[in-house]
């Protein structure tokens, strides 16, 4: 079978996915917060811009992209998803060797169903991605096992001061750890591939914080509430602590104020621009459209990541327009790992490079940061 014919666009690998999974899993994946408005605008924002061919060139599209020091072949990656091995066991491994393969960055969250430990021989480019432990001695930890484990880069995530409602979760009635509840078991009896994986690689945890879990488990707490209580909120104080602590690339995700971003640039190495795919704040606005003010504030040459609803590579395109000089997806690259592993993975990165270098040609640009020059 051929994916290109089959499964062409990525909203074939959402259709397919979505077949695969228990209800709850895709609930879990898809969801945002809210009335779910902030991940709609993100996507309609995207949908708005539109770029203008130029004729009559010679062009040979070449996506290779220069971030952080580093050379990729691709100017996006795989951005950091909690439980990825709840939507598709194994899912960190199978991800994490596709953005190897095909030369781009992956990102392992602090809430991943593998440890970093596990997921370092996997691994081209990794960066990890920190949830703020409010104990130093437990921060200091996890970055001396990313480092150790072969994560080069470090993405402090900033925008989970609180947690968010997640209505639709909770109506799903989404527990962490999985309880096999009688509805949940009738959901899980719906998707018997996911259920025959889960069943092969064990019910999905938070591998990387039960080395921490300490007392809290004696105590008969969840996982879930272990996540929470292992993390703080962090401010300006404690970047500059991850920035002294942390040699490597040093990313803050989840900004999305021009102001925030300048302030920043003097401890970071990259912002990423983002509203978590919509999952923190219903009022949040678009990546896409807080971008270019945020560039003009940090300047032409400050490294800038934004993400959220990408879902092609004119969207990449789209954002890189806008001033991003790198792009990162996460729940597109999870459907293909629900819908056909590992290769529904390779698939995703293909669907995004093929269009990508499809629009190029269109647009008459070698390079995807000419595309700066097509606004129209
Ligand atoms: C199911 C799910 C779990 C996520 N978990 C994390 C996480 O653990 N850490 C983090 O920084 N971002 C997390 N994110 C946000 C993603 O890194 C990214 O910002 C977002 O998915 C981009 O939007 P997209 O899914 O439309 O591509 C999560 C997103 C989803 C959908």
């Amino acid at each position: 079978m051929d994916l290109d014919d089959t499964h062409p666009a990525l909203s074939d690998l959402a259709a397919h996915a979505r077949k695969r999974v228990p209800h709850f899993i895709w609930e879990y994946l898809q969801s945002a917060t809210g009335d779910e408005s902030s991940a709609r605008r993100s996507a309609e924002a995207l949908d708005r811009i539109t770029l203008v061919p130029r004729n009559l060139r010679k062009v040979s599209p070449d996506l290779g992209t220069t971030f952080l020091g580093q050379r990729f072949d691709l100017p996006f990656g795989i951005a950091p998803v909690g439980m990825s091995g709840s939507v598709w066991p194994g899912a960190e491994a199978m991800l994490a060797r596709s953005a190897a393969r095909n030369g781009a960055p992956f990102s392992l969250s602090t809430v991943a169903a593998m440890t970093p430990e596990a997921v370092g021989p996997h691994l081209g480019t990794g960066w990890f991605q920190l949830y703020a432990p409010g104990d130093p001695e437990i921060r200091r930890d996890m970055l001396k096992r990313a480092r150790d484990a072969g994560f080069t880069g470090l993405i402090l995530t900033v925008d989970v001061q609180t947690p968010s409602r997640r209505e639709r979760q909770r109506r799903a009635r989404l527990t962490n750890p999985m309880q096999f509840t009688p509805r949940i078991l009738w959901q899980t009896a719906q998707a018997p591939f996911w259920a025959l994986a889960i069943v092969q690689n064990g019910v999905p945890k938070l591998r990387t914080l039960e080395k921490y879990a300490g007392d809290t488990k004696a105590k008969g707490e969840t996982t879930s509430h272990i996540g929470y209580m292992l993390r703080t909120a962090p401010d300006w104080e404690y970047l500059a602590a991850v920035r002294d602590e942390w040699d490597g690339p040093l990313m803050v995700k989840g900004v999305l104020s021009a102001e925030d971003a300048a302030r920043a640039t003097d401890l970071a190495d990259a912002v990423w621009i983002s509203n978590h795919g919509g999952r923190q704040f219903e009022a949040a606005p678009a990546p896409v459209d807080v971008l270019p003010a945020i560039r003009q504030a940090v300047g032409p040459d400050y490294p800038l990541i934004a993400d959220g609803a990408v879902r092609s590579g004119t969207d990449i395109l789209r954002l890189i327009a806008k001033g991003a000089d790198y792009v990162m997806l996460g729940r597109a690259f999870h459907h293909g790992a629900a819908s056909f592993g590992e290769r529904g993975v390779d698939h995703v990165f293909h669907i995004l490079r093929e269009g990508l270098k499809a629009d190029m040609g269109q647009l008459g640009i070698s390079r995807p940061e000419e595309v700066r020059d097509h606004l129209g």
